[in-house]
C-alpha cells in the first residue's frame, strides 16, 4: 500500500516517551461512541500485526455507556470505562474524562468513532498526543457523514486521513492519507466497506510510524548525551 502523503510530519515526533523508556511499548487509549470497527483493527494489530511490540491498548473508554464497541472491546479482553456525557456541559465533561484517562498514563489518546468535538479542557492535558481517522480529505469534508458526502455526491474517491486533533473540527496537521477507489460503489454500504478496508489499515500503519518516530528521536537525543567515562583508578 502506498501512501500519498508522505510520513514528513513524523520526523517530529509530538509526544515522547519519557527518558530512558523509549524502549517500552507506547500505552494507548482508544475513545469511541459507536460500534468499534477501527477499535478491533488496532487491538488486533497491537496482538498480531504492525503494532506488535510498538502499542498496548490499556483502556477503551467511551462517552455512552451502552455503545457497541465497548462491548466488543471487552469481549477481546480489553480494560474498559466509560463516563455519560449525555446533559453535561462539554468543559466539565472533558475535564472529568481526561481525569479519568490520565489514570490510564497513556501515551496516545486514538479517536475511532469518537463523537465529541474536544475542548481545551481534554485537548491540553494531551497536547500533540490525540489522533484522529477521518473518512475524507480533512481539508474538503469535516465533520459527520463523510461518506454519505462522497456518495451523494458520486465522488469516484475519497481520501482516508490520519490527523492530529486540535480544538477545531478536524482541523489538525495531517499525519497520513490514503485514497480509495470509489469507482462503480453504487451503494452507501458499498462505499462504507471500502473505506472501512482502508481505514483499519491505515490507522495501524500511521501510528505505527508515529510510535516509531518518537522512540528514533528519543534514542538520537539519548546518543547525544555526553558519556561518562570511569576513570582507571
Ligand atoms: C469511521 O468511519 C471513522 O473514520 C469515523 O467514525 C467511523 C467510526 O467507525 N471517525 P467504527 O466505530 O470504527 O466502526
Amino acid at each position: 500500500m502506498k501512501l500519498l502523503t508522505s510520513f514528513e510530519q513524523f520526523k517530529q515526533p509530538t509526544f515522547s516517551f519519557g527518558e530512558g523508556q523509549e524502549g517500552r511499548r507506547a500505552r494507548v487509549a482508544i475513545l469511541l461512541s459507536g460500534r468499534g470497527s477501527n477499535m478491533l483493527a488496532l487491538v488486533e494489530a497491537t496482538k498480531t500485526g504492525i503494532l506488535k511490540g510498538l502499542a498496548e491498548v490499556v483502556v477503551v473508554f467511551s462517552n455512552k455507556p451502552d455503545a457497541f464497541g465497548l462491548e466488543a472491546a471487552a469481549a477481546v479482553g480489553c480494560p474498559i470505562a466509560s463516563l455519560p456525557s449525555q446533559g453535561r456541559k462539554r468543559e466539565a465533561f472533558d475535564a472529568d474524562a481526561a481525569a479519568l484517562l490520565q489514570q490510564y498514563q497513556p501515551d496516545l489518546v486514538v479517536l475511532a468513532g469518537y463523537m465529541r468535538i474536544l475542548s481545551p479542557a481534554f485537548i491540553q492535558p494531551f497536547a500533540g498526543r490525540i489522533v484522529n481517522i477521518h473518512p475524507a480529505d480533512t481539508h474538503q469534508h469535516q465533520g459527520l457523514h463523510a461518506y454519505e458526502w462522497a456518495f451523494e455526491n458520486k465522488l469516484t474517491e475519497t481520501k482516508i486521513t490520519v490527523h492530529l486533533v486540535d480544538e477545531g473540527l478536524d482541523t489538525g496537521p495531517v499525519l497520513a492519507q490514503q485514497p480509495v477507489d470509489l469507482r462503480g460503489a453504487d451503494t452507501l454500504a458499498e462505499v462504507e466497506r471500502r473505506g472501512l478496508a482502508v481505514e483499519h489499515e491505515l490507522y495501524a500503519r500511521a501510528l505505527a510510524e508515529l510510535i516509531k518516530s518518537a522512540r528514533h528521536a528519543e534514542r538520537s537525543e539519548a546518543s547525544r548525551v555526553p558519556q561518562v567515562i570511569p576513570s582507571r583508578e
